[in-house]
């Protein structure tokens, strides 16, 4: 079980970036990260060569890594929204908003996962392209279907991927009847049911670990909402849940709690507001119900790609941050059109500068690429409850990371009528904070050489024996 089996002592040379603050990035050009055989950072060296770096921590037999030429050490991202049996539909969503994008894309999808080949050829794809894209940390939704959701879960222990798996509770009439839960006892009982299972294949929650997923208000019944509160809280686990998304949503949910103050209010009257809640969008939130978020101390998953989609809004992150409010980035595939945590990044930023262009924050409004890089790694890092062990290549923490390429123009880039170079053109001259913007506006997978999950490769390309040292 242990995903830590069999590592050796490692040695990551070469130039590493991760947030420090924020605000603030730290580049390092030549530094060295010691991993021990527990996959455990030993130690962070900023300006030392190789065999001084050994002979300092008797770290002789080590094997060395060594990010050469336009390459550099980066933390894995942290993806703290998504649907992975909604990934064969990533990309579709015609002219859709979210509750006739629901009824004709995705439950129809979902309720396809009673057939477990099925599922377990879409779930293997998605954990290997979300691992491709450098994604060490997710937040998974699955379906009602317990055999499946237990798959996932075997899936992602299997491959390395730490992964907060969720059964889906929906028990209203919102959901088709080919796709929700009987009753309430039986929203309770399976998502129960895996929990235990989760909880028996890794009892640590090293990898994978479950978290309770009531759809969103809509989706359950106010009986549905307090038993599955009441579960969570029975079990001490995460929760996940959808807020305050498209305004014909929030409309729906006043109509079902005719009774509550708002939707905030919904999930906070049933005890499904904690340290340990996650929720996602958080659009169109007034400022009494983000008052009452930051007051439980639950977290907020930001989904730009989603949001433009299928055109839900334009969540206001700057002022989010400011209140104080803990976030992270999620794909959110597919209401999201991009497994990627870097496409997001970017749509962050975008989105952010959309808002800076119409209101009178003006520039304050716009985030920068050293917050969209923070929201991506440490911010989500806090927002899955691992601040303490992922996020930044800090002694102590357990080494997440990925090996970024740029490679350079030389690389297949001069050549007439055989042009293949990666998807980022580094001519040599660039400064290492210009290389790394030229990665967050224009770098892909292609440049996602290697990565590792608590010092266990997890993924890597051809490419990465070129990173490769002996002694
Ligand atoms: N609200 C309820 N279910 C979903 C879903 O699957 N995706 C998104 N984006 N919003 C939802
Ligand atoms: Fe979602």
């Amino acid at each position: 079980m242990a995903a830590s089996a069999g590592i050796q002592r490692t040695i990551y040379t070469g130039p590493f970036v991760h947030s420090i603050s924020l605000t603030e990035l730290e580049i390092c050009e030549n530094g060295a990260i010691g991993v021990d055989e527990n996959g455990l950072i030993a130690f962070v060296e900023k300006d030392l060569d190789l065999r001084a770096v050994q002979e300092r921590h008797s770290w002789q037999d080590a094997t060395p890594v060594q990010a050469k030429g336009n390459a550099f050490f980066f933390p894995g991202f942290i993806d703290t929204h998504t649907h992975a049996p909604q990934h064969p539909n990533t990309g579709l969503f015609g002219k859709t908003t979210l509750l006739d994008w629901l009824q004709t894309y995705t439950f129809p999808m979902e309720s396809s996962f009673t057939d477990i080949k099925r599922a377990e050829t879409i779930y293997r794809n998605f954990v290997s392209r979300t691992l491709s894209h450098g994604t060490t940390t997710a937040a998974y939704y699955a379906t009602i279907h317990v055999p499946a959701t237990n798959l996932l879960a075997d899936i992602c222990l299997a491959r390395g991927q730490r992964a907060l798996v969720g059964r889906v509770c929906m028990n209203s009439d919102l959901s088709p009847d080919y796709y929700r839960d009987a009753s309430v006892s039986q929203s309770v009982a399976d998502s129960k049911a895996s929990i235990d299972y989760i909880r028996s294949i890794d009892p640590k929650g090293s990898i994978v670990r479950p978290i309770v997923t009531p759809r969103f208000a809509p989706s359950c019944t106010a009986e549905c909402l307090s038993e599955i509160g009441k579960l969570a809280n029975d079990e001490d686990a995460f929760i996940q849940t959808h807020i305050s998304e498209n305004k014909g949503e929030i409309a729906l949910v006043k109509e079902l709690f005719p009774d509550s103050q708002s939707y905030t209010d919904v999930y906070d009257t049933h005890n499904l507001l904690t340290p340990k809640t996650i929720l996602a969008h958080a659009i169109h939130l007034s400022k009494e119900e983000r008052k009452i978020i930051l007051a439980r101390g639950s977290s907020l998953s930001h989904c730009p790609c989603s949001n433009t989609a299928i055109t839900s809004g334009c969540a206001p992150i700057r002022d989010l941050l400011n209140e104080g409010h803990t976030i992270g980035l999620g794909t959110d595939v597919s209401g999201g059109f991009h497994p990627s945590i870097l496409e997001n990044v970017r749509h962050a930023i975008w989105t952010s500068r959309h808002l800076a262009l119409q209101s009178t924050l003006g520039d304050k409004a716009k985030l920068s690429t050293e917050e969209a890089l923070y929201l991506a790694t440490r911010g989500g890092a806090a927002v899955v409850g691992l601040a303490d062990r992922v996020g930044g290549f800090d002694v102590g923490k357990e080494f997440d990371a990925q090996l970024i390429d740029l490679g350079n123009v030389q690389d297949g880039g001069l050549n007439d009528g055989m042009f293949d170079a990666g998807p980022v053109d580094v001519f040599g001259w660039e400064s290492w904070p210009e290389k790394i913007e030229k990665w967050v506006y224009a770098g892909d997978d292609r440049n996602t050489t290697a990565v590792w999950v608590r010092g266990r490769m997890v993924h890597r390309t051809t490419r990465y024996a070129t990173h490769q040292v002996n002694g």
